[in-house]
């Protein structure tokens, strides 16, 4: 049975933790047993398009909660302790460009003004806050016959069912953004009183762990062929597979200690890495809770919490976290409230050279090989943010980031020495320090003549992986 003491060893001050750093260590919730019975439903998207310049769009979503445990009955998110008690949170995050690379440009309100709370991140999605702190707020609207039209075959009953809208500006404008993924992220808690847990698994009195609930997304088209029809297929690459993954995050001892399963932020983004991705785009670095030094961090932390921006941009950050043993550079990410978070620790327990741990590897072509597609951005490592005097400016365009160019960034997440970075650049025609402008103008990579598929030093064989090029042994017949 996975137990809630495994969750010490997340990066994150759970609730539990502090109940057992209380000494009451003989908890045992089973918290992913309690975040079954909580699906979350994006029902339909619908999408209008507003006569405004640069191009704006109403983008209409409806939602429900249901219980798959107890025959998908839905959830009463206003009234029921879960969503109604201190710290339950429920979010929609709105993002764009799922086919080629999440950028979320014009996410403030299709505007470059800079952001200036601490907190403030340079390439998010729309956020539409449902639930703040336990309160159902006036954004969500019960759904009627006349708002949300018939019910869908996850709610079929149509109770519970909720709506809310936003205007979403995407850029650049025109027809160059053609899709958008919606998340459903967040968190009930485990308060006591869930319906349908004889035993009730939550703690009798506060405070009351978060339930890792799986987070949800869709993809939907800015131009669907009915309004109220917007949703789409999956429009992004298909990379790695959240399977692999669970291979060693399970709870479990692996060796090098437990390995979490993926719940991060505070258990509000569970195990679905198609939410995650919006946010950890190319565009995206820690500089959100970057900041000068004050008195109550100690000297090293001030020092790495006032340092250069490090990229989130999700093939960089995975690889960098598990190549803690590899690399010759600590991988450190500012998280919340300016937390350290130092993964040069981080030991692989299997063998961190064979690609296809994580990647998708089907008909003799791996994920993980090159060439990338054209559409595969560089990575932001700079931008162009003002984050250490007092008047904090988040620079939210992405025109002006100083970025890694693409395959180089991929690669040197791993093989991070001074030496291999220079053969990247004189041998492969990378940049550590160009435009996306650039990219593929003034900088072409050109890995894939000597790294690509039967070349010479081919990322499969040189990574020492089976397969490929149509006739390895990991080969399918389909
Ligand atoms: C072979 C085992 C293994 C596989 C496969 C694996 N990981 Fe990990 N991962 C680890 C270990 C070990 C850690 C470090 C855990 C710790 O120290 O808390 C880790 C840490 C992480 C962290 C940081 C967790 C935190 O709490 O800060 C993230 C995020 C992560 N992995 C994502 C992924 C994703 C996404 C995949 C699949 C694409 C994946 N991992 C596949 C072993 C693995
Ligand atoms: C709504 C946006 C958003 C979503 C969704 C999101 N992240 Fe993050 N994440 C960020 C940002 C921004 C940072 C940089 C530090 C910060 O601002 O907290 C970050 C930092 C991190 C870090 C490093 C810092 C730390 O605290 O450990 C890890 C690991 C991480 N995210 C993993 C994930 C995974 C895995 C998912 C999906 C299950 C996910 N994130 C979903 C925005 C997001
Ligand atoms: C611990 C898991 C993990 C391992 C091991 C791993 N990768 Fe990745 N890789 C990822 C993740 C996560 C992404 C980003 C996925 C996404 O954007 O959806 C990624 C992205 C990539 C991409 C970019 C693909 C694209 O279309 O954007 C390449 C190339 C790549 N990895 C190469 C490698 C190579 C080469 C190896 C082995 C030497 C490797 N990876 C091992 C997790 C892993
Ligand atoms: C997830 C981490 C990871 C990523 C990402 C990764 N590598 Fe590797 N690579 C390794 C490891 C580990 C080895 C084995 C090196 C060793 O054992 O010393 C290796 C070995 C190699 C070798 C053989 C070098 C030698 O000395 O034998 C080449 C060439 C290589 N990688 C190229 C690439 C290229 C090109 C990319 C980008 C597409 C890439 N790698 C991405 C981890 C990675
Ligand atoms: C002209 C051919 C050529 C080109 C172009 C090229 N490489 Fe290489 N690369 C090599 C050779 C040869 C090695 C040495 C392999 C070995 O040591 O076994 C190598 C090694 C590597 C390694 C592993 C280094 C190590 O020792 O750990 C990485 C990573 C790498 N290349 C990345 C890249 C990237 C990224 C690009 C494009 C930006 C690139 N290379 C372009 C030929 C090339």
């Amino acid at each position: 049975m996975i137990i809630a003491t495994a969750w010490r060893h997340c990066r994150f001050a759970f609730a539990l933790g502090a109940l057992l750093a209380a000494g009451h260590a003989q908890a045992t919730v089973d918290l992913w047993d309690a975040a079954s019975h909580f699906q979350y439903n994006i029902e339909t998207v619908s999408v209008t398009a507003l006569p405004t310049t640069p191009r704006s769009y109403k983008v209409k979503v409806l939602f429900s909660v249901t219980d798959p445990k107890i025959s998908n009955q839905p959830w009463d998110i206003k009234n029921q302790l879960p969503f109604r008690s201190a710290g339950a949170q429920l979010t929609l995050d709105i993002g764009w460009n799922p086919a080629s690379d999440f950028m979320n440009t014009g996410s403030n309100s299709g505007s470059f003004t800079p952001l200036t709370a601490l907190g403030d991140a340079a390439a998010f999605p729309v956020r539409v806050p449902i639930i703040a702190n336990g309160t159902l707020l006036p954004a969500a609207k019960e759904c009627t016959a006349a708002d949300c039209g018939a019910p869908t075959s996850v709610n079929p009953g149509g109770l519970n069912r909720y709506f809310a809208e936003s205007t979403v500006t995407p850029l650049p404008s025109g027809t160059s953004v053609t899709a958008g993924r919606v998340a459903l992220e967040g968190h009930p808690v485990c308060s006591g009183q869930l319906a349908g847990f004889p035993p009730d698994p939550c703690p009798p009195a506060a405070p009351f762990p978060a339930i890792p609930a799986r987070s949800e997304a869709v993809d939907f088209s800015f131009a669907p062929t009915t309004a109220l029809a917007a949703i789409i297929p999956d429009q992004r690459r298909p990379i790695v597979d959240i399977n692999k993954c669970k291979a060693c995050h399970d709870d479990k001892d692996h060796g090098t200690g437990v390995v979490p399963r993926l719940s991060l932020h505070g258990g509000n983004r569970n195990e679905n890495l198609r939410v995650c991705v919006i946010c950890h785009n190319p565009n995206q670095t820690d500089v959100p809770w970057r900041r000068a030094a004050i008195a109550t961090d100690t000297p090293q932390n001030g020092l790495l919490i006032a340092g250069a921006e490090v990229p989130v941009d999700f093939k960089v950050m995975v690889h960098s976290i598990h190549a803690g043993g590899f690399r010759k550079q600590p991988f450190i990410v500012i998280g919340r409230n300016s937390s350290v978070n130092d993964f040069s620790g981080v030991r692989f327990p299997k063998q961190l050279r064979d690609c296809t741990n994580c990647h998708i590897d089907a008909n003799g072509k791996g994920s993980f090989e090159l060439p990338l597609l054209p559409g595969v951005l560089g990575t932001t490592i700079k931008t162009q943010s003002s984050y250490l005097s007092a008047t904090r400016s988040i620079d939210v365009d992405p025109s002006n980031d100083m970025k890694i160019s693409p395959a180089a960034a991929v690669c040197s997440a791993c093989h991070d020495s001074a030496e291999v970075k220079s053969h990247m650049i004189r041998t492969g025609g990378a940049s550590f320090a160009t435009t996306q402008s650039a990219i593929g103008a003034s900088v072409r990579e050109r890995c894939a003549s000597c790294h690509g598929p039967g070349k010479e030093e081919d990322v499969r064989k040189a990574h020492e992986i089976a397969g490929g090029g149509g006739s390895g042994a990991d080969q399918r017949d389909d």
